[in-house]
């Protein structure tokens, strides 16, 4: 069956900045589509895989003939069940939008790094203009049974530029970051705008029990006095009349698939590659993109100082780093790339040997047997970053560790901490002293304890897998609906410009 055959009830629309593909002309001027990198992106594809539906998002290049981007995507997803729509984006946008608001405001501040913040006027009206442009473009493309279900903090937006152009039924939103503590959501210029915008949704799903807690005491502050009832994942309110649900699912993976893909034999065999090439007792592996909250020099401070300290980890244990590029664009992402490779570079400098080296450093996006191969090959997974939304690598990490027998280092400030803190080993990644600890307590661990601590990592990430938390969240948004919805596009008000007359007037301009 077709994509469009399939296109009957209750589709599901994923709505997302960026699609689960990028899209950019190689040096020969040559279409290239290339899968994109993350957590939003490993999470979803299984899902939609699944259930089929669309997925709206932007391409990753600026501008961009529409027919062209369509025919590129068709292409690529002709096996895929499910289909992808471009939101096409100006340069001024992904500067403003992208790059500006939700990386250099957003992005920081939610994940506790103020200063980091570029709290620049401009990027607010760009980001409202784009989460307006998302709306149109979904507007023009929604049919009266679909779910929308709206991610990330990009689009935070979407769901009050859908009401008013005259959308009512029910949609949800999801947060994949976290979500900032009072003292520090105040800060931003536009608060009050951001949250008020994010309650015209139906359902505002967190990562973490932390993170709801945040928003509502956010709402208790702006709103005196306000109800909010239920106990449990999800709590529920009425602003102006509306009724709001406010829950909490952490987000997971497709447990059986990379469990299943990492027994293959090819995975064991590249495993074994690895292992035998490395030629060390251990391999410490840590997977993260390129960026400042997954505390890469953190880590490599405290790897160099487990060397230091723990002289007999010297020529028989290696640190793996795999980096991938992400948004590479950003000053503060340029500066942490150049920094964490100076620093690998004194650390094998200082202890390293012919035979034996430090820390064998990657920089650059591996493909999914690879990266399944490095996590069999990797005896212990140091994951430290200093505040993430959840962190998959670690539940993959562990899904992967079909021997049963690695450990898993993992910072207390990973969303992944709520449901792994039995069999990991936590830290708190700005410690170094006690991370270099955990190194050593990690290396010297025996078998037994191992396989215990993993047995109960694996146990709890295959009961709550992406299917768990896709049915959790969907059931807590639309269960009502699934009796008939209203009809959607009858709201539609047609005074609105419509995306495509939207788009076409932007090439006007250029
Ligand atoms: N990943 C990837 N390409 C790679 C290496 C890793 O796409 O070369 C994936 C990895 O499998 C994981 C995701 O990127 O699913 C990272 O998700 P995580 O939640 O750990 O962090 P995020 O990048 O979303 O902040
Ligand atoms: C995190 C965010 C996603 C984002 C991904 C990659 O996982 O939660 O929304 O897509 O990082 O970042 P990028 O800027 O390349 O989309």
């Amino acid at each position: 069956m077709t994509p469009s055959e399939n296109e009957t009830e209750n589709r599901l629309i994923i709505v997302s900045n960026r699609l689960p593909v990028t899209i950019a002309r190689d040096k020969s001027g040559q279409w290239q589509v290339s899968e994109g990198s993350g957590g939003l992106v490993t999470a979803m594809a299984p899902v939609l895989r699944d259930r089929g539906g669309l997925w709206i998002g932007w391409s990753g290049m600026a501008n961009g003939d529409r027919e062209t981007l369509k025919n590129l995507l068709d292409s690529t997803t002709e096996d895929t069940g499910y289909r992808f729509e471009p939101v096409i984006l100006t340069e001024e946008e992904v500067d403003h939008f992208y790059k500006g608001f939700s990386n250099e405001i957003l992005w920081p501040l939610f994940h506790d790094l103020q200063t980091r913040c570029n709290f620049d006027p401009a990027y607010w009206d760009a980001y409202q203009r784009v989460n307006r442009k998302f709306a149109l473009c979904i507007c023009d493309i929604i049919k009266a049974r679909d779910h929308i279900w709206i991610h990330d903090y990009h689009l935070s937006l979407v769901g009050r530029e859908l009401r008013e152009l005259g959308v009512y039924s029910k949609i949800g939103y999801f947060l994949h970051i976290p979500f900032p503590s009072p003292d520090l959501f105040f800060k931003l210029p536009w608060r009050f705008e951001i949250l008020k915008g994010m309650l015209a949704y139906d359902l505002i799903g967190f990562q973490t029990l932390r993170d709801r807690r945040n928003f509502v005491q956010c709402l208790h502050l702006i709103y005196k006095g306000i109800v909010i009832r239920g106990r449990g994942k999800v709590l529920r309110t009425q602003i102006d009349g509306r009724e709001i649900s406010i829950g909490w699912f952490p987000i997971s993976i497709d447990y059986e698939e990379f469990a299943k893909n990492a027994k293959k034999d090819e995975v064991r065999e590249r495993a074994e590659t690895i292992q035998k090439e490395m030629n060390v007792q251990h391999i410490v592996l840590g997977v993260d993109r390129l960026d400042y909250t997954k505390g890469i020099p953190e880590r490599l401070a405290a790897f160099e100082l487990a060397l230091e300290q723990y002289p007999e980890l010297q020529g028989n244990t290696s640190l793996l780093q795999l980096v991938v590029p992400s948004r590479v664009h950003i000053p503060k992402y340029m500066e942490l790339q150049e920094k964490v490779e100076i620093q690998i570079s004194k650390i094998n400098g200082r202890f390293g040997r012919p035979g034996w080296m430090p820390v064998h450093y990657m920089f650059r996006a591996i493909d999914n047997r690879e990266l399944l191969a490095f996590y069999r090959a990797a005896d212990i997974a140091f994951i430290t970053p200093l505040k993430d939304g959840m962190n998959l690598v670690a539940k993959e990490y562990c899904a992967a560790n079909v021997d049963g027998n690695g450990v898993l280092i993992l910072s207390e400030f990973a969303g992944a901490k709520d449901q792994l803190h039995r069999g990991a080993l936590l830290v708190n990644p700005y410690d170094i002293k006690a991370v270099a600890q955990a190194l050593r307590q990690a290396v010297l661990m025996d078998l037994h304890q191992r396989k215990m601590r993993m047995q109960t990592l694996r146990k709890s990430i295959r009961r709550q897998d992406v299917y768990w938390w896709v049915d959790a969240f969907l059931e807590a948004v639309f269960v009502h609906k699934l009796k008939g919805f209203p009809r959607l596009t009858d709201h539609l008000e047609q005074r609105h410009l419509s995306y495509r007359q939207m788009e076409s007037s932007y090439r006007h301009d250029e």
